[in-house]
C-alpha cells in the first residue's frame, strides 16, 4: 500500500495519526473528506498532500460539485506547503481532474526515483545523515524525496546510517521517519531535536538532508526546527541539502512572504496525550520556519543538485 491510492472512485489514505503503532486506513468518499484529512494530518508532507488535494479536485468533479468553490475550500486547508496550491490549479484547469489526478500520482514516485538518484551521489560509503520531519514515502506517493536519497545510496550498496531528529510538537521524525527506515532495515537512530547540534559538534554527522514545503529564490520553508539544524550545519561545517521537487518551487514570492501555519496548542501542551505543562500555559507553535538560501549546502531536484547561489535564475527559467 502507498501513502495513498485511488480505488473504485475513492481515495484511500494510510492514517499518518495512528502510525507507528497502527497500520490503518482512512477513506475519503468525497471532497470534504479529503479537507479533513489534509486538515487533521491523515495525509501530510507536501507532495502527499497535493496529490491527496488533486483527487479532492477529482473526487469534487465526480461528485459534480462547482471546482471553482471547492479550489478554494480545499486551498484553505493548511497554507504552508506550495504542492498545495499547485495541484489544485492544475485539476481546476484540466480537461478531467480524475485524470490528472492520476497523471500526478504516478509523476510523484517518478520524480522521487530521479531525486533519489540524483542525490545518491552526495552520499559516501560510511555516511551518517541526519534527517528532520518526515521526508520520506509516507510525505509523499511513494519513495520519499530527503528519504528517497537515503534509499537511493542504500540499494546502491552504500553503508549509511540515518539519524531522525524526533521532531516535536507532533513527532513525524519519531513516528514516521523511524519507522519507514526500520521496514526496510535501514540502519537507524533516533534523537531528541536538541541534540542535533551537539552531534555535528561531536562530528558525528556527515551531511544533513531534509524536504521542503517551499523553495523560493531566497532559500526555503520546512518544518519547524529546520532552522536551528541548518544554524548548526553552517556553524560546524556540515553539508546541509534540500531534497525537493520542481512541484515545490514557488517562482512567485519570497521564502519571507511564505504563509507560516500556526497549530493548536495541545500539540504543545500535550505529548502522547498526557499534558506536560500547567494548565491554561499560553503556547506559541509556527509548524514551519524559513531557512535562507546561505544556510544552504545544494537543492537536490528530480532536475539536478541546483546551487543555491544559482537559484534565483534556476527558478526564473522554471516553465
Ligand atoms: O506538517 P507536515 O508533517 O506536513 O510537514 C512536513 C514537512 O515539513 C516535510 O519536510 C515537507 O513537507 C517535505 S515532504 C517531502
Amino acid at each position: 500500500m502507498k501513502t495513498l491510492e485511488w480505488r473504485d472512485n475513492k481515495l484511500i489514505l494510510i492514517d499518518q495519526t495512528k502510525l507507528p503503532d497502527e497500520l490503518t486506513y482512512f477513506t475519503c468518499n468525497n471532497y470534504i473528506d479529503v479537507i479533513i484529512a489534509i486538515k487533521g494530518m491523515v495525509v501530510r508532507g507536501a507532495p502527499a498532500i497535493g496529490v491527496a488535494a488533486a483527487f479532492g479536485m477529482a473526487l469534487a468533479y465526480l461528485e459534480d460539485e462547482s471546482l471553482e468553490k471547492v479550489a478554494e475550500e480545499i486551498k484553505a486547508a493548511r497554507p504552508t506547503a506550495v504542492n498545495l496550491f499547485w495541484a489544485v490549479e492544475r485539476t481546476l484547469n484540466s480537461d478531467n481532474p480524475v485524470e490528472e489526478a492520476l497523471k500526478m500520482y504516478h509523476e510523484d514516485i517518478d520524480t522521487n526515483l530521479a531525486i533519489g538518484n540524483v542525490g545518491a551521489e552526495i552520499v559516501n560509503d560510511g555516511d551518517t545523515i541526519l534527517t528532520h520531519c518526515n521526508a520520506g514515502a509516507l510525505a509523499c506517493v511513494d519513495y520519499g524525496t530527503a528519504l528517497g536519497v537515503v534509499r537511493s545510496a542504500f540499494n546502491q550498496g552504500k553503508d549509511i546510517n540515518v539519524i531522525c531528529d524526533e521532531t516535536r510538537p507532533l513527532g513525524q521524525g519519531a513516528r514516521l521517519s523511524v519507522w519507514e527506515m526500520q521496514q526496510e532495515k535501514i540502519p537507524v537512530k533516533l534523537i531528541p531535536d536538541v541534540a542535533a547540534g551537539y552531534l555535528m559538534q561531536q562530528s558525528q554527522i556527515d551531511k544533513v538532508i531534509i524536504g521542503a514545503d517551499r523553495v523560493a529564490r531566497n532559500g526555503i520553508v520546512n518544518k519547524i526546527g529546520s532552522l536551528m539544524v541548518a544554524l548548526s550545519a553552517k556553524h560546524f561545517n556540515v553539508p546541509f541539502y534540500i531534497a525537493a521537487p520542481i512541484s515545490t518551487f514557488d517562482k512567485n514570492i519570497s521564502i519571507y512572504d511564505t504563509e507560516i501555519e500556526y497549530r493548536n496548542a495541545d500539540e504543545v501542551t500535550h505529548y502522547g496525550g498526557c499534558r506536560i505543562c500547567p494548565v491554561g500555559t499560553e503556547v506559541i507553535n509556527p509548524s514551519f520556519d524559513i531557512v535562507p538560501k546561505d544556510l544552504i549546502t545544494g537543492i537536490i531536484t528530480e532536475k539536478g543538485i541546483v546551487d543555491p547561489l544559482k537559484l534565483k535564475k534556476f527558478i526564473q527559467d522554471l516553465d
